[in-house]
């Protein structure tokens, strides 16, 4: 390893995955070691925050260890401790951010405190090795639905957000009503795989477009009372065929706001940030929508697009070598709501 390399020590424990990694110069990952308690909380339908934070407890310095063992590299090795400071569930986030402010403090390394979603950006850095801004990205995960302009590696811009449910809290809560298993999302797209777009939920797609944000909550709803005015009437619903008609409109909102944004400032590059990312319809929409108007779509590999450490790291190299989210490990309190 060269002397100018950067090491960081990604740490991230936001909600149900205790992840540790070590990424070189914000690109290169050398380790990354989750260990994920889905199978823990799919017994109760969706995450306990309590069990989450007792989890996180009892594993966070095996994974610790590990990471550091797999990267072949000791914690002298490390430049600086990158942690998820927010959002998240607050017991949860306390484990990781208490961890790494041990280990600064201990240490005498430097502490980052990351934005849980600039780490989904992030995650696009460690994939596409030529990628930096300035580019529109769409955020789609279990907390937000936005679109922001990132103008540079550690500075963005706004351009529209969550009115009420994101996303992704929309596919949880759909996957729930059909009876599926957490996590809700990527069971919602599997059914759907085998379904047909049959029904037609809202009419967002005939309202013409005013604003870049985003609203789930009508949507959400609608699916729920259809299904129960159906189950009242003793009437069989088909799942592969709701999720199927779910996720196109699901996508459908997110796919038109994308195209009118791209065409509206004159964006040709365009990442996809957040768990929701995953879905591979959401993917291929994006991708036909770019290509009809001549712009181009980025997105993680699926490792990357759930909740890991090196996304952490990756962001939190960017801010180091700019000097921001220096944090003091004395003091750094966890967030559960931060803003984008
Ligand atoms: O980005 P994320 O970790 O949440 C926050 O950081 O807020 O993403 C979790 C969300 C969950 O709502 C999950 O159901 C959804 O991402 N998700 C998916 C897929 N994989 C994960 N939603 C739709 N299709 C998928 N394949
Ligand atoms: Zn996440």
């Amino acid at each position: 390893m060269e002397k100018k390399d950067i090491l960081i020590l990604g740490i991230e424990s936001s909600c149900d995955e205790t992840s540790v990694a070590v990424v070189k110069n914000g690109r290169e990952v050398l380790s990354m070691v989750t260990n994920t308690q889905i199978d823990i909380h799919k017994l109760y339908g969706g995450v306990v925050p309590e069990i989450a934070s007792r989890n996180h407890v009892m594993n966070i310095d095996t994974v610790y260890t590990e990471a550091l063992a797999q990267a072949n590299v000791s914690i002298d090795d490390i430049d600086a401790i990158a942690v998820t400071y927010g959002a998240g569930l607050l017991g949860a986030l306390i484990v990781g951010v208490n961890f790494a402010k041990a280990l600064a403090y201990m240490t005498g390394k430097p502490l980052i405190a990351v934005n849980h979603i600039e780490g989904h950006i992030a995650a696009n850095y460690i994939a596409h090795a030529e990628l930096k801004p300035p580019f529109a990205c769409l955020i789609v995960s279990g907390g937000h639905t936005a679109l922001v302009e990132m103008e540079s590696f550690v500075k963005r811009k706004l351009i529209g957000t969550t009115t009420d449910d994101a996303i992704g809290e929309a596919f949880d809560k759909v996957a729930r009503e059909c009876g599926l298993e957490y996590p809700g999302g990527p069971n919602v797209q599997k059914q759907a795989e085998s379904g047909e777009v049959k029904y037609k939920f809202t009419n967002m797609d005939k309202e013409k477009i005013k604003d870049f944000n985003f609203s789930y909550s009508g949507l959400k709803t609608a699916v729920i009372n259809f299904i129960h005015n159906h189950k009242q009437r003793g009437e069989e619903i088909s799942v592969p065929d709701i999720c199927a008609s779910f996720q196109a409109e699901a996508v459908g909102q997110v796919v038109s706001k994308c195209k009118f944004a791209l065409e509206k400032f004159g964006y040709n590059k365009i990442i996809l940030a957040g768990g929701v990312s995953a879905n591979t319809y959401l993917r291929n929409e994006m991708d036909k929508m770019a290509e009809s108007i001549g712009a181009k779509v980025y997105y993680p590999p699926l490792k990357l697009c759930t909740d890991n450490a090196a996304m952490i790291a990756s962001a939190g190299y960017f801010n180091f070598i700019e000097g921001k989210g220096i944090a003091d490990p004395k003091t750094l309190v966890p967030t559960s709501n931060i803003e984008l």
